[in-house]
């Protein structure tokens, strides 16, 4: 038999950013077109052409137009608010890129939703973050990337690889420049205390813990402050800011306590409810977030968003040459 000698040819590598010999595509969900667009510019890489609509009754319309054939593919989405609409996008952006024979998926998670809701802590609840995962995994992703996920351990959710990133290195930029002296780090809850202690260290200052007890989805109490902050400059840390009822309450017992100036910096800008309201009305000097989350409307007068874009791009640059994600916090 003849074979034609096109057929007998090495593969060759198609991206010139990388040596793979996989396709390397960018695709994102309507999420979050914004970051989607700021991380191909990164990495110099159009996003794929593709449609992503409704039917007129409010189901969800997509029509992938590049061949995704073989091709190592990057779907970036949060997982924000209108959190139940982008997971069940995200599910069929998945199928649709599974079923048009993608090499593999990575999904750029940088927020993900329910994240929250991570244990049985009572009778007759369901631990829907595992659900979550579940839906993501069985809908064809084959690798996940994420930022700053509530609680570390949801990376064992999914039975695929998880590359879980920082957004620390970026916030802390932004804190270095502005040459705080006298500073002390505070977590706003016990659960907060490592990504506290991660920043303690690195900007070799105190830390204090605030004793949180939460009496709703959107209220707590605070009353105990451990450590010292009489007269010290301090800097609030948390995974995310939702409906700003911890981190504004945190300020006010800090201020209560002899607080001098107060900083926050916070990963994720979920801002619902009343968020908006009360980080207006916050005593905070400067509230730094990032952009994992899209900020719609105005930002409230004190708050400040640096983008992750940079560390996306890199990250996924390092997944697609198979190089150590890790390295980049070394
Ligand atoms: C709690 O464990 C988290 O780290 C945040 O502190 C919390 O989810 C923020 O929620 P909210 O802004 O509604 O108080």
């Amino acid at each position: 038999m003849n074979v034609p000698p096109e057929l007998l040819a090495q593969p060759q590598p198609e991206t010139e950013m990388t040596g793979s010999t996989r396709r390397f595509k960018l695709v994102t969900g309507t999420a979050h077109p914004d970051l989607a667009h700021e991380v191909s510019a990164e990495l110099d890489t159009p996003l794929s052409s593709a449609y992503v609509g409704r039917f007129p009754d409010g189901e969800i319309d997509i029509k992938v137009h590049d061949d995704m054939r073989g091709a190592d593919v990057f779907l970036i989405q949060p997982t924000c608010p209108p959190v139940n609409e982008y997971i069940l996008e995200t599910v069929l952006l998945l199928d649709t890129l599974r079923r048009a024979s993608a090499g593999r998926i990575t999904m750029v998670m940088p927020y993900f939703g329910y994240a929250r809701k991570d244990r049985k802590d009572e009778g007759r609840v369901p631990i829907s973050a595992k659900v979550v995962a579940n839906m993501l995994v069985t809908a064809g992703c084959d690798r996940v990337l994420t930022i700053d996920l509530h609680a570390q351990q949801i990376q064992g959710f999914f039975d695929i690889p998880v590359d879980h990133l920082w957004a620390r290195p970026v916030l802390q930029e932004q804190i270095r420049a502005m040459n705080l002296e006298n500073l002390v780090i505070c977590s706003p809850d016990v659960g907060g205390v490592k990504l506290a202690r991660a920043w303690a260290k690195n900007l070799d200052c105190g830390l204090a813990i605030v004793d949180k007890r939460r009496t709703g989805g959107d209220s707590v109490v605070m009353e105990n402050i451990i450590g010292d902050v009489a007269g010290h400059d301090v800097l609030i840390t948390d995974d995310m800011i939702s409906t700003a009822g911890t981190i504004t309450e945190a300020a006010r017992i800090l201020k209560d306590k002899g607080a001098h100036r107060i900083f926050i910096a916070a990963t994720h800008a979920v801002l619902c409810g009343p968020a908006r309201e009360r980080l207006e009305s916050c005593p905070a000097e400067a509230i730094l977030v990032t952009n994992t989350i899209p900020l719609h409307g105005e930002m409230p007068r004190n708050m400040k968003q640096v983008s992750v874009a940079p560390l996306l791009a890199h990250a996924i640059n390092r997944i697609h040459r198979e190089e150590s994600v890790s390295a980049l916090f070394d």
